[in-house]
């Protein structure tokens, strides 16, 4: 009898240590869980076994770079999107792209919408803090030789964002429409012919025309305020990932 029972239960513990196993499996396949952070400890109960995961700090692989200032300078490139943002969504409320309009409502918001002037400021130099915090961060990565396997899918995926820091330096220049904005516009996208094969179609395509005017504006809008943002956010979530499931490279 009491053998029987011994059984039984041994049989239940078994089946529930069974279901567990494979409701963690299909955890660990299937959700950013089990690709993060690892796959999941199938010896714990469920709630368990993530808490643990979640709790795993990013790998520092040497406390050498833990401490140093340069291993902030991604972060602090985030940062400063995060702050784009903000200011940026802020502009919006006042900012009129048309040809007509750009230069006077962006003069309105500097001269006479409450701390318009300090929206538009800090807007323009996190914008240009931006580009140098990114173009170091990118020599950090690359003179501590952080960019080797396994993490050269994330260098090329900072290529990507390299690329759109840019892109949105050049798109956000013409927003205001005014004469140096204008000619900057011209001499960049003329300068665009200058490559190989796809170069015209490819300034006929940011200029909407054959010369800078109400389409150029509309579609460096676009870009500006829609299309840019997506897709860096994207590629830096892309990008997260990647360095919260490797951690941070051994520094040489
Ligand atoms: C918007 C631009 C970018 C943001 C917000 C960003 C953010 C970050 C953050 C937060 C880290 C971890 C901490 C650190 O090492 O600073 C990191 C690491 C890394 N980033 Fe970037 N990054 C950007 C652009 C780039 C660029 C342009 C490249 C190279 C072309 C790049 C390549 C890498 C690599 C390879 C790592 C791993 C470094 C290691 O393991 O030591 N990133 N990034």
């Amino acid at each position: 009898m009491t053998e029987e029972r011994d059984r039984d239960a041994r049989h239940r513990a078994r089946q529930e240590f069974e279901k567990r196993t494979v409701f963690t499996e299909i955890v660990n396949l299937f959700s950013l869980v089990g690709f993060l952070y690892g796959a999941l400890d199938e010896e714990l109960p469920f709630r368990e076994a993530v808490r643990k995961q979640f709790e795993k700090p990013v790998c520092f692989y040497r406390t050498k770079l833990e401490s140093n200032l340069l291993a902030c300078l991604g972060g602090i490139a985030f940062l400063l999107y995060l702050f784009l943002l903000g200011t940026g969504i802020l502009l919006l409320l006042y900012y009129r792209p048309t040809t007509a309009e750009a230069y006077s409502s962006v003069v309105e918001i500097t001269n006479r919408v409450p701390y318009g002037w300090l929206i538009r400021g800090i807007h323009f130099w996190a914008a240009n803090l931006m580009i140098v915090t990114v173009l170091l961060h990118m020599m950090r990565v690359f003179f501590t030789a952080a960019y080797r396997p396994p993490r050269d899918v994330t260098w090329v995926n900072g290529m990507m964002l390299l690329l759109f820091t840019f892109a949105f330096g050049f798109s956000g220049y013409l927003l205001p429409w005014n004469q140096i904005s204008y000619w900057a516009t011209t001499v960049g996208t003329d300068s665009m012919s200058a490559i190989p094969v796809v170069g015209d179609t490819l300034k006929y395509l940011v200029r909407g025309g054959d010369v800078v005017g109400q389409l150029a504006l509309t579609r460096t809008f676009a870009f500006h305020v829609v299309i840019l943002p997506a897709l860096m956010l994207l590629f830096m979530v892309l990008h997260f990932l990647m360095i919260r499931r490797q951690g941070i490279a051994d520094p040489l």
